[in-house]
């Protein structure tokens, strides 16, 4: 039986959290020590200093290891009254607003656009930080298709980001089992997925809206908003994040973290969205911690947050 000292789980802790931001106080901290036992054992190794090395020096390592750490606890439509205020309130002020826009811009000759093109202000950028197997990203972008009365006239992107592969390649694939039925009505349902033997899976229309990518939160807090994003043939794309999304889900992700990353990541999805873009953290996750710009609206049981214009 390989036994870990104190120093050697520690050093592990520290590593785990330089990587990703991660952190194991001290009563969550057998989660990672028989996750390590795990990796240990797997890859035949007879002492931790020696996988504490080979983490070191391989990448790859590196992502099984995180893959038995992240917790992935998803579904959809979770936090009902966050999505009625995202349906109710805040997607049809930004549309009006759009639209109003759009009618000033009319003639304005520093922002030419002729009829029949795609005007450059038809668009929708929403982010799922942390989107696990999907079903969040899912549920963002079926909500805003049903508040649109012509979604495909829209350019609508919904970026989804995840350190973990596995769940990215569960959500790439956009299929769930029937027991997904349960979180969304039946009329969501029925315009936005398919039943299939055993389950459910989303219609092209939607699904093709959605990017999934691996990437770090930890580098984009790292690099102030300038995001890696790794599509699934592993090609690797840079994105300026700054000033680019219109709301941005970050829910349940920086639960696990260390306070400084928290608020480091905080002021990052600050930075990320456009001046008067929303954000959405999860209940556990109050911003009042921290030291932040945004202003916080409490909407019926939904709390928010959103940048000032
Ligand atoms: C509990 S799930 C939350 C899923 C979804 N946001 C929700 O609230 O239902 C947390 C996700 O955050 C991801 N995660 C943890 N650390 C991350 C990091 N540094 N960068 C990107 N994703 C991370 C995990 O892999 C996991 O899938």
């Amino acid at each position: 039986m390989h036994t870990m000292t104190q120093e050697q789980l520690a050093r592990f802790n520290k590593l785990v959290g330089e990587r990703c931001d991660l952190f194991f106080p001290a009563a969550k901290q057998v989660v990672l020590e028989n996750r390590l036992r795990e990796r240990l054992l797997a890859c035949g190794h007879s002492d931790y200093d020696n996988y504490y090395n080979r983490l070191l020096e391989e990448p790859e390592e590196m992502q099984n290891l995180l893959e038995g750490l992240t917790v992935n606890e998803t579904r959809f439509f979770r936090n009902p009254a966050q999505f009625k205020a995202l349906r109710e309130r805040i997607l049809p002020g930004m549309i009006d607003g759009r639209n109003r826009e759009i009618v000033k811009s009319w003639g304005d000759e520093t922002r030419p656009w002729k009829w029949g093109e795609r005007h450059p202000l038809m668009h929708l950028r929403a982010w799922s930080a942390g989107c696990s197997t999907g079903e969040e990203a899912y549920s963002i972008v079926f909500t805003i298709l049903d508040s649109l009365k012509f979604p495909r006239a829209w350019d609508i992107e919904i970026t989804a980001t995840d350190i973990n592969r596995s769940v990215l390649g569960h959500a790439r694939m956009g299929v769930y089992g029937n027991n997904a039925a349960k979180d969304i009505t039946p009329d969501v349902l029925a315009r936005h997925m398919d039943r299939r033997e055993g389950g459910l899976v989303v219609k092209e229309f939607p699904a093709r809206l959605v990017k999934f990518y691996e990437s770090n939160l930890k580098d984009l807090s790292a690099r102030r908003g300038i995001m890696t994003l790794t599509s699934a043939d592993g090609l690797e794309a840079e994105r300026d994040a700054t000033g680019y999304f219109d709301i941005i889900f970050c829910r349940n992700v920086m639960i696990y973290f260390d306070r400084t990353a928290q608020a480091r990541l905080v002021n990052t999805l600050y930075r990320c969205l456009k001046p008067g873009g929303f954000l959405f953290t999860g209940d556990s996750e109050p911003l009042h911690l921290f030291e932040h710009e945004f202003n916080v609206i409490t909407d019926g049981d939904a709390v928010y947050y959103v940048k000032p214009s």
